[in-house]
């Protein structure tokens, strides 16, 4: 019964129009103290007919922002009083097959508070998937969940399975054991004997943006087109190396192929500028490419040198037995505490000691490469005993009884890492074709890091969706691995990071000069909202153009530049990065000969493209990322 009413309260979105119209009822009220009329609106915004008009007016009062004022000509008013509050989407979930659990706030919505009532905290996710459709929840529409760990019998929750496994279901405890049901008869429940419940949906926002922006669009500079074959739905995307430790945002290896292939041959030499944990260098190494990467996140660097670093698995197999035995046999007095700030808030004491001992342990392997790579599973290890939440990459405690419960099993969980991991170094080293080399520098790829001109036969990245602070936290992520295997000289600049990462630092104003219309119609729109908001994105995008002019001295002639990236949302407003790269590095020198949108399914970036324009669009409501294609001239 209670969660039939909170699904019957179905409420609405603003959608960009739906502002608009909104500002024009607002300005025009305080220039004439009354509403505009039907016909009015209908003119100001060339709609087709009165009826449209009543239409959008109509969905404002029943997204509350109107006062209903029937039956009085010019009769609406705008609410005042009621309070707004902005939620954040902090991802996806899959209302099907489950899909790796992440928070990532890459855009929010704003409702009305007395929607959600005052209680509790919130947060939003998109739906992926149609395994609720019973319960009126579609693809692409918006929950808004309230965060708490516990459920009624038949709620619909955001549960966490199987480690890190989030989705949509109905929850049902029955016989020692729960049920997650899903709202579709064509599908079956989901058993186990635990769930982790992050949430119960309060509200379901009904995606109508796209519906509202068809046969809106207008001629655009660029054309996106829609290939499925990009996709890669289904497919195992953890073999060889690539595995080997989680990072935010991390290629399809897939695309990453596809590209290589495409775009170079064997023998080529390639560059990543923002090659994270290095799946690309990984299938270069397996393509016959050379291949240079750049990060400016130190853990990236480490882990990218882990993953493309062929190791004997004999050797390597060997020393792991050895160190196995080793672990057992450090005392308590030998080993040094590290220190470093808060590390009793996401470790607990016991936990420290016996990480400290693993640590000491590998530190004593005398091979450097086989050290190094037992240490990634040792940064697994930490990520997994820390106090702190598995399935996220921001790092958020653990709290309550769960906290005092958490006693992890420290050379338990490394084992299971350290195993698997060689298990895919076994198929690496077989496969990788040892003539190939790479090189990884830790730079700034706004900057000259050293690569000669015109030397490289192919870059193919792909760069952040936006600053890490409102985007994907690389160095957040980092932080607690990055204290424990010493990549820091001082440990505690490991929490600097995410401000040297691009658009880290926002701009002093608003005043630039990049050649962009796209951009400058995006900043706009922002910087009436946020003006704070618009220098961040500003600074953002200032970096880009930076790495783009690096990428073109170190590319040469004819030769292709492949950047995978998404458009995210700022403030509603969708920023069309896409174009945006398309735009800038034609002033540059390139040519941009193809924009691909790929859908991502069930994968990590939370991405609704408002897709005018595309060619071969069949739906508007997946999440997708473009591959801009630049050539050099
Ligand atoms: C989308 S991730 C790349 C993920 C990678 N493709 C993978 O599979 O792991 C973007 C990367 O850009 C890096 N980055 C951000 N700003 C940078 C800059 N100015 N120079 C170099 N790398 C940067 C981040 O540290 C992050 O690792």
């Amino acid at each position: 019964m209670h969660t039939f009413y909170l699904f019957s309260i179905i409420a609405y979105m603003l959608t960009k129009k739906q502002v608009q119209v909104l500002d024009f009822i607002k300005s025009y009220r305080i220039r004439h103290d009354y509403a505009p009329s039907l016909e009015e609106i209908k003119k100001k915004f060339k709609l087709a007919s009165v009826s449209t008009s009543h239409y959008y007016i109509r969905k404002l009062q029943d997204a509350g922002f109107l006062n209903k004022e029937h039956n009085q000509p010019r009769g609406v008013s705008t609410v005042g009083a009621k309070q707004t509050i902005e939620i954040p989407i902090l991802g996806a979930i899959a209302a099907g097959q489950p899909i790796e659990a992440i928070e990532i706030p890459d855009e929010t919505i704003t409702i009305t508070k007395d929607e959600i009532g005052q209680q509790g905290k919130h947060y939003a996710l998109r739906v992926q998937g149609s395994s609720m459709i019973d319960e009126g929840i579609f693809d692409g529409d918006i929950v808004v969940i309230r965060k708490q760990e516990v459920a009624e019998n038949g709620q619909t929750v955001v549960a966490v399975i199987d480690d890190n496994e989030a989705t949509l279901k109905k929850l049902y405890r029955e016989k020692g054991r729960f049920r997650l049901q899903p709202a579709n008869p064509t599908l079956f429940p989901i058993y186990r004997d635990e769930v982790e419940v992050r949430g119960v949906v309060v509200k379901i926002i009904r995606n109508l943006e796209s519906q509202l922006d068809q046969g809106q669009s207008r001629k655009e500079k660029y054309i996106r087109k829609i290939d499925y074959s990009w996709d890669y739905r289904g497919e195992k995307t953890k073999s060889y190396t690539h595995g080997i430790h989680t990072y935010p945002a991390m290629f399809i290896p897939q695309v990453g192929r596809r590209l290589l292939e495409t775009y170079s041959k064997e023998g080529d030499t390639i560059c990543d500028i923002f090659c994270g944990s290095g799946t690309a260098l990984v299938e270069s190494r397996l393509l016959g490419r050379n291949a240079y990467g750049i990060d400016l996140n130190p853990l990236a660097i480490f882990l990218a040198h882990a993953k493309t670093t062929p190791i004997s698995p004999q050797k390597l197999t060997k020393e792991y037995i050895v160190l196995l035995d080793r672990i057992e046999k450090i005392k308590d007095n030998q080993i040094k505490r590290p220190e470093f700030n808060n590390i009793d808030f996401w470790f607990k004491n016991k936990v420290i000691v016996k990480l400290a001992k693993l640590k000491k342990a590998i530190k004593e392997i005398k091979d450097k490469s086989i050290q190094n790579f037992l240490m990634v599973a040792f940064s697994e290890t930490v990520r997994y005993s820390s106090n702190c939440k598995n399935g996220e990459f921001k790092l958020v405690r653990i709290k309550g009884e769960k906290l005092e419960k958490h006693d992890p099993d420290i050379v338990g969980i490394f084992r299971k890492h350290a195993e698997k991991n060689i298990k895919g170094m076994t198929e690496f080293y077989k496969d990788t074709k040892k003539d190939s080399w790479i090189k990884i520098i830790y730079g700034d790829s706004s900057k000259d890091n050293g690569i000669k001109e015109k030397s490289i036969d192919c870059i193919i990245t792909s760069p952040p969706y936006g600053d890490s602070r409102t985007t994907v936290a690389y160095g957040q992520f980092s932080r607690l691995s990055a204290q424990w295997i010493d990549i820091f000289d001082n440990p505690n600049e490991a929490s600097g990071v995410d401000n040297e990462l691009l658009g880290g630092r926002a701009t002093k104003n608003l005043i630039h000069l990049l050649p962009s219309d796209y951009l400058k119609e995006s900043l706009e729109k922002i910087t009436k909202q946020d003006e704070a908001r618009a220098r961040d994105v500003l600074s953002f995008y200032i970096g880009l153009n930076d790495c783009l002019k690096q990428a073109y001295k170190i590319l040469k002639s004819k030769k292709y530049f492949c950047l995978v990236i998404g458009n995210r949302l700022v403030k509603q407003v969708r920023i069309p990065t896409d174009f945006i790269i398309a735009e800038l590095a034609e002033k540059i020198g390139f040519t941009c000969e193809d924009i691909i949108v790929r859908n991502i399914p069930g994968k990590r970036m939370p991405i609704k493209n408002s897709p005018t324009n595309i060619v071969g669009a069949l739906e508007e409501t997946m999440n997708k990322e473009s591959i801009v294609v630049l050539r050099k001239n």
